[in-house]
């Protein structure tokens, strides 16, 4: 019987490493993680989003591929500050986290600690908040939305249900106000009273909630996980050799397929040569005309982290924001492990062999 948590999970691993790896830089520097002035948002944005999701809930595109999947910060209640930050820092074995400690400062650890704490775990921390948010379940959700973003349908009238978690709410709507209006409801339209049905110290909680958890100001999180094959975070660096190093070279293909390098090999040369060349060496006829230039299969930062499930994913995948398509679009996944397994054998493999006998 094949692992499949195994290759699944390190099938994930490598993907990050692949992604991070291959980072475009055009905005490194920007958010130095080395200097003085990383704020913890913006950290967090550039290197935990990716797996953790932009509200911290573990939402994130990586989520579907990795087992275990990242932790949802929102649910986290008994995750204490200290054990976070040992996470953090030094990774969690058998998981696709990674340790940060030799990308980010023991500083900037703990103050992306305290930011998760405060933005995304404040809910699970707090009973009060808690209770907060069941009664919204209860009482709210159905006009607000799960993420209080209202509904675009007048309900019972001309007026729809409030945007909460928009900026102008962020602005108009203070916590005196709002438990007003939860309290006698807004007269003309579809929002109730609650006064008759719950009692002031729920209508605090839930307004409470509101406030800690839906209208909270969101960092720039444009181009994100809403979009496929999401790119390295923008200023992110390429994820240290350490965790490459451990790509076990030895991992058979995904889904307990078998590809076949002839195959293969027809393939390549009919469709991949031209952009990375037929000797993998990335200066095909087109790699001139391409940026970023097509991957060069015998870089060491390929053939150190390139075993058969990344090279299977970055075929399947294709890199947004290059001219590296998503072969999974027109290809079978035969076919898909067909040519991975061509570029292994012939790129990746001896080159390994001679890493190994040095
Ligand atoms: C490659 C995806 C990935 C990235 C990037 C990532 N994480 Fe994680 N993280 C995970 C996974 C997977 C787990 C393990 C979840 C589990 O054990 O159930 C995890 C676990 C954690 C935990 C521990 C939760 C627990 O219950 O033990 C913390 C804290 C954490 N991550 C913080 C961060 C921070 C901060 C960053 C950014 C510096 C980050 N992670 C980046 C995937 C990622
Ligand atoms: C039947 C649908 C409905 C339910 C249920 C509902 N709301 Fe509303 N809510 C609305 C509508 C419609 C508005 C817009 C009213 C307006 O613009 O004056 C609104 C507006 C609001 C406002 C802004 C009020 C203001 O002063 O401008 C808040 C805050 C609010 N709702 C909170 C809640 C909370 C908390 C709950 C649950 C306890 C809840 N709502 C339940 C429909 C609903
Ligand atoms: C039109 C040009 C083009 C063609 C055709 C093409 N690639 Fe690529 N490929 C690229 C570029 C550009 C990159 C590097 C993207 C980057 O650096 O972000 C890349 C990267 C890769 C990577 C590494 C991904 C990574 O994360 O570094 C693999 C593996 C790969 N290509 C395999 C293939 C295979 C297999 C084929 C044929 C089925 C193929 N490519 C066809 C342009 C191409």
């Amino acid at each position: 019987m094949i692992d499949f948590r195994k290759s699944l999970l390190s099938l994930a691993t490598l993907l990050i490493v692949a992604v991070s790896l291959s980072s475009a830089p055009a905005t490194a520097g920007k958010h130095d993680a080395k200097g003085p002035e990383s704020k913890p948002d913006a950290l967090y944005h550039n290197y935990c989003s990716v797996c953790h999701g932009d509200r911290g809930d573990g939402r994130s595109r990586a989520r579907n591929s990795l087992v275990p999947p990242p932790r949802d910060f929102t649910t986290a209640g008994e995750l204490t500050r200290e054990a976070m930050i040992t996470i953090i820092t030094h990774g969690k074995p058998g998981t696709a986290m990674v340790g940060w400690k030799t990308q980010l400062s023991t500083a900037e650890i703990e103050s992306l600690t305290d930011y998760i704490r405060k933005t995304f775990m404040i809910v699970a921390l707090d009973p009060k908040l808690q209770r907060g948010k069941s009664l919204y379940t209860q009482n709210c959700i159905a006009c607000h939305g799960t993420q209080g973003q209202g509904s675009n349908l007048p309900i019972g009238g001309s007026v729809p249900a409030r945007d909460l978690a928009s900026p102008q709410a962020r602005a108009e709507l203070n916590r005196e106000r709002m438990i007003n209006s939860v309290t006698v409801g807004r007269p003309g339209t579809a929002m109730a009273g609650f006064g008759g049905r719950l009692p002031a110290a729920d209508i605090e909680a839930v307004v409470d909630y509101v406030r800690a958890a839906i209208m909270v100001p969101q960092t720039d999180i444009s181009g994100t996980n809403a979009h496929a094959g999401r790119a390295a975070p923008p200023g992110s660096k390429p994820v240290p050799a350490a965790s490459a190093a451990g790509a076990d070279m030895a991992q058979p293909m995904p889904n307990s397929l078998k590809g076949n390098s002839a195959a293969g090999e027809r393939f390549y040369l009919a469709n991949c040569a031209t952009c990375h060349g037929a000797k993998g060496d990335g200066k095909g006829p087109r790699a001139y005309f391409i940026n970023p230039k097509p991957r060069n299969f015998l870089d060491p930062a390929f053939t150190t982290g390139f075993n058969r499930p990344a090279i299977y994913a970055a075929t399947a995948m294709g890199r947004q924001g290059s001219e590296m398509p998503a072969w999974s679009k027109v290809l079978s996944d035969q076919e898909i492990a067909n040519v991975a397994e061509f570029v292994f054998q012939r790129f990746v493999q001896p080159r390994q062999k001679a890493t190994k006998s040095k």
